[in-house]
């Protein structure tokens, strides 16, 4: 249980709390439900706070930016665990990564990361593994006939082909959908091990497990997870990792924001907030119309209302949720949104506005401690010269 009391009173408010307990068992979960047969590989996009905390429980990280790496790397983050994937492989950062570092692999996404890969392993003669990223029909990964062309010229001195990575979406909710990828990959796989006459060793999935993060969701994630399970093992002859960002790190996080303000006009009574989108991310939300798993501290017994939580930009779309009945708000009242582990500290628009990003806290063995301190974004949105 976090003790969100505490949280408020030491660390105020807008603040991310991050807890590992759930973090690590919700690893466990996953693991089990899937016999613990299937490896799972942390998408460091998703949360960057964390990683360190699951390093003996995952197989490896999924890092894609200089700047993911930069962190994971400040983390001493085994790169042993490392596979770099990502759209642009920046040049000066591959060959930072391929000089100084035993990588585990790298993904190619196109022919210029081919070309690239493979002439800065020549460089410093060193061989490299890696995945060629099948592309789902969008701009990343690479058709199937750049596959083909990369693996006919490819320097097997140099770079060792372990098998495919291949993602096609987040939140995915349609079993059918997963089991047609599957069976694709399966084909497809069999496809190239036949022109090639190799043995492909392995399928890198990015598999988009979903969240549920609304009141009204019905979801039987037992039973999900048993379907999932049985369409993964169809793949017989390749060791299959999962990558999973949403999934793994959603459950584990928390959001704290104050009430800062309330006013009332003829279309409703309009709460205002610390925080705002600019921090808060929930996947599918819809002009704010859904409403997330959320608490109220102080816990009071008082008569109900219906209020409009919007948050403190300077934008008609800043609402967190709309229309919530909920008892009596005042101000300094504080409100807890649930399953924000997963891309709200990542993807949110922080910089506009020029407000403070939220503190984070981690909560680990009942422990609490403060790991990243309300920076100021006005640092980073002012002109260094005038
Ligand atoms: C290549 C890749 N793998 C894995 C993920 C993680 O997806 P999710 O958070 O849905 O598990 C992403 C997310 O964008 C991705 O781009």
């Amino acid at each position: 249980m976090i003790d969100y009391e505490k949280i408020i009173k030491e660390y105020k408010t807008p603040t991310y709390v991050y807890d590992i307990d759930t973090l690590i068992n919700r690893v466990k979960y996953l693991q089990d439900k899937l016999s613990n047969k299937y490896d799972l590989v942390f998408a460091v996009k998703a949360n960057t706070f964390i990683p360190k905390y699951i390093e003996n429980y995952i197989s490896r990280y999924e890092i894609c930016s200089a700047g993911e790496f930069d962190i994971v790397n400040k983390l001493n983050i085994s790169h042993n665990k490392m596979v770099i994937s990502g759209v642009n492989k920046d040049e000066s950062a591959i060959e930072n990564m391929i000089k100084n570092y035993d990588i585990l692999k790298y993904t190619i996404e196109s022919i210029t990361q081919f070309e690239l890969l493979s002439n800065l392993s020549k460089k410093y003669n060193k061989q490299i593994h890696v995945l060629i990223r099948l592309t789902s029909g969008n701009q990343f990964g690479v058709s199937e006939e750049d596959f083909k062309y990369i693996l006919k010229n490819i320097d097997k001195n140099y770079l060792l082909f372990d098998g495919i990575e291949y993602f096609s979406g987040t939140q995915k909710k349609s079993i059918n959908r997963i089991e047609k990828e599957i069976d694709y990959l399966i084909e497809f796989t069999k496809n190239i091990e036949d022109e090639f006459n190799i043995n492909i060793e392995e399928i890198e999935y990015g598999i988009g497990l979903p969240v549920y993060y609304y009141q009204d969701d019905e979801f039987n994630e037992d039973e999900f997870l048993d379907n999932v399970k049985n369409i993964l093992d169809k793949i017989k002859n390749q060791k299959v990792t999962l990558e999973i960002g949403r999934s793994i790190a959603s459950s584990c996080g928390s959001y704290l924001t104050s009430v800062v303000d309330i006013k009332t006009n003829k279309y409703g009574n309009y709460v205002i907030v610390d925080g705002g989108i600019n921090h808060l991310v929930y996947y599918g939300q819809t002009m704010a119309m859904k409403i997330p798993h959320y608490e109220i501290l102080p816990k009071k017994e008082l008569e109900e209302d219906v209020y409009n939580i919007c948050g403190s930009l300077c934008t008609i779309n800043d609402f967190l949720v709309k229309n919530i009945k909920t008892r009596k708000l005042s101000i300094n009242d504080v409100f807890i949104f649930k399953n924000t582990g997963a891309y709200s500290s990542t993807e949110g628009i922080s910089l506009f506005l020029s407000r403070d990003l939220p503190k984070v806290v981690i909560k680990e063995n009942n422990n609490y401690k403060l790991v990243r301190t309300n920076i100021k974004t006005s640092e980073m949105n002012f002109p260094n010269e005038i």
